[in-house]
């Protein structure tokens, strides 16, 4: 039995016990049968998944959030997400909350993330070519839906895209500001305050239309089979809003993103304007510098590669 407590405080780290039963206890209600934790998934930004298994089989994943009302964003995302995306994004079977922990129960997806996955790493050259190749066409098949405006869907749209984005932009240059005299920051400030001044030359040809953007569409957040190494999933959408149809290619060349080649995948397969990089580049820093300044975590493991890829991408400036 301690042996037992113990696993159980391990895999459900974080979240009490009573809520765990409470939260099953929903998902046996609208399925109408008896589930019960198998384990935790992953863990991320958000929040942490797990996979519940019924009696007869049935395995769902269950993500439980860190942060109140983000549940029905997701789902709302992930809704629309499925109606565009080639790749497959996960069904969501509901969505509530239990002694205020939001939850959305959704379809389990046998696979590992393209981040954390080490035999996508170990697979053959062929084998991660093939992946990249999915990711590529995944990720088009998004962005090939045309939009009609820009902007957030919860706020004002707008007919050209820098009208929203340079609104948004020089918001999070000026919280960023307020970090700039320390040691750990300073570097990025003044390399987003470099990016910034160069604005009209980054930006000078205007993108012409706009597309629905998964918001996170990182490494992380794609699934693979873990044997085969396939391209099984896009999940996790954050905040998806409607932009620069290359807004989110900056998210290929993040995290493994470069070693499994899917930004120059995506640019071998499909047409991209001639300043893609540097534009990638500035939305690389400023959206981790907005994930730092509404989370507080600056994540210095995608951070500090990027400024490694300074030269690269923004070299012609
Ligand atoms: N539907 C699912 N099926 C299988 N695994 C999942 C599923 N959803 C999430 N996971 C696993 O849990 C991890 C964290 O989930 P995610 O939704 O990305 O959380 P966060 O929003 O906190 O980043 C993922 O990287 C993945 O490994
Ligand atoms: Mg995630």
């Amino acid at each position: 039995m301690p042996f037992l407590y113990i696993m159980a405080k391990k895999i459900f780290s974080g979240i009490p016990n009573n809520i765990l039963q409470t939260i099953l206890s929903e998902i046996d209600a609208r399925f109408g049968k008896t589930f019960a934790w198998k384990k935790r998934l992953g863990k991320g930004g958000s929040g942490q998944v797990y996979l519940s298994e019924s009696a007869d089989g049935q395995r769902i994943a269950v993500k439980i959030y860190r942060e109140k009302n983000r549940c029905e964003q997701e789902r709302a995302d992930l809704d629309a997400l499925r109606k565009k995306c080639s790749v497959k994004i996960p069904e969501v079977y509901f969505a509530s909350a239990v002694d205020g922990r939001d939850f959305l129960a959704m379809e389990y997806i046998d696979g590992v993330n393209a981040r954390t996955n080490i035999r996508i790493y170990l697979a053959p050259k062929e084998k991660r070519k093939a992946f990249a190749e999915s990711v590529a066409k995944g990720v088009n098949s998004i962005l090939a839906v045309r939009e009609s405006k820009f902007g957030d869907p919860k706020g004002e749209l707008y007919d050209k895209w820098t009208d929203y984005y340079f609104r948004r932009a020089e918001k999070i240059l000026d919280g960023m500001k307020a970090y700039s005299g320390k040691f750990a920051y300073r570097r990025i400030y003044r390399l987003m305050l470099f990016l910034w001044e160069k604005r009209e030359v980054i930006f000078a040809e205007e993108p012409p239309y706009s597309a629905f953007i998964h918001g996170d569409l990182c490494p992380m957040n794609m699934l693979a089979d873990p044997k085969k190494g396939e391209l099984k999933a896009f999940i996790d959408p954050f905040d998806a809003f409607y932009a620069d149809p290359e807004y989110e290619l900056f998210q290929l060349f993040c995290q493994s993103g470069d070693f499994l080649g899917l930004y120059e995948e995506y640019k071998r397969l499909f047409p991209v304007t001639a300043d893609v990089d540097q534009k990638c580049y500035f939305y690389a820093i400023f959206a981790e510098a907005e994930y730092f300044l509404s989370t507080g975590r600056m994540l210095w493991g995608v951070v500090l590669p990027l400024l490694a890829k300074k030269r690269r991408f923004i070299g012609k400036l």
